[in-house]
């Protein structure tokens, strides 16, 4: 794990000493945290979390992605760590776009972060989507549409939270993520 692992305004930056003018991602500087529990609330402590995402413009920085936003040479889109004693993880990072879905017309997906923990077994692997609190895209998203169960959209939103946000930095979300039982969080890949 590298010092820079969970902040994405810095782990793919252009190095400004080799000539680069910018040096940092473009967009909304945020922190994304959380708690990840089990069903009693119990926290999963250092476990992996991993997450990945678009940049500002929605354009992901992946071969198959042809979206007409930019790259931006300052952002890679990764970030992983280990959760503390208490399960909580925390990355820095930009808010990302949205962008269009391709596979209907004029379809477009909310701003997400994509979200994988390695559970409470090692061997359980949980992904799942971050959304944030008050998008106008969440209702009309087409994987959202997909969802049998039209409340475990609820479990995929990040909460603007005013109290860990870093004064003229960076604004904060909150997304807990329970990996089983009634409340669990939803998972793509269960
Ligand atoms: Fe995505």
């Amino acid at each position: 794990m590298g010092p820079h692992d969970n902040d994405l305004l810095m782990n793919f930056r252009q190095d400004p000493s080799q000539g680069h003018s910018q040096g940092l991602p473009q967009g909304e500087r945020i922190i994304m945290f959380g708690r990840v529990v089990d069903q009693f609330g119990k926290p999963v402590p250092h476990t992996l979390v991993e997450m990945w995402q678009a940049n500002a413009g929605g354009r992901y920085r992946h071969k198959n992605d042809s979206y007409l936003a930019p790259l931006d040479p300052n952002f890679g889109g990764v970030g992983r760590c280990l959760t503390d004693d208490q399960g909580v993880y925390r990355f820095r990072t930009i808010k990302p776009g949205p962008y269009p879905w391709p596979n209907d017309m004029n379809s477009w997906r909310p701003a997400h972060i994509h979200v994988s923990v390695t559970g409470p077994s090692i061997s359980s692997r949980l992904i799942t989507q971050m959304y944030f609190e008050g998008d106008p895209l969440i209702p009309l998203c087409p994987i959202v549409h997909t969802l049998k169960d039209p409340e475990a959209v609820e479990t995929m939103i990040g909460r603007l939270d005013m109290a860990n946000s870093k004064p003229m930095d960076c604004l904060a979300y909150r997304f807990d993520i329970v990996v089983r039982g009634e409340l669990q969080t939803y998972f793509e890949n269960q």
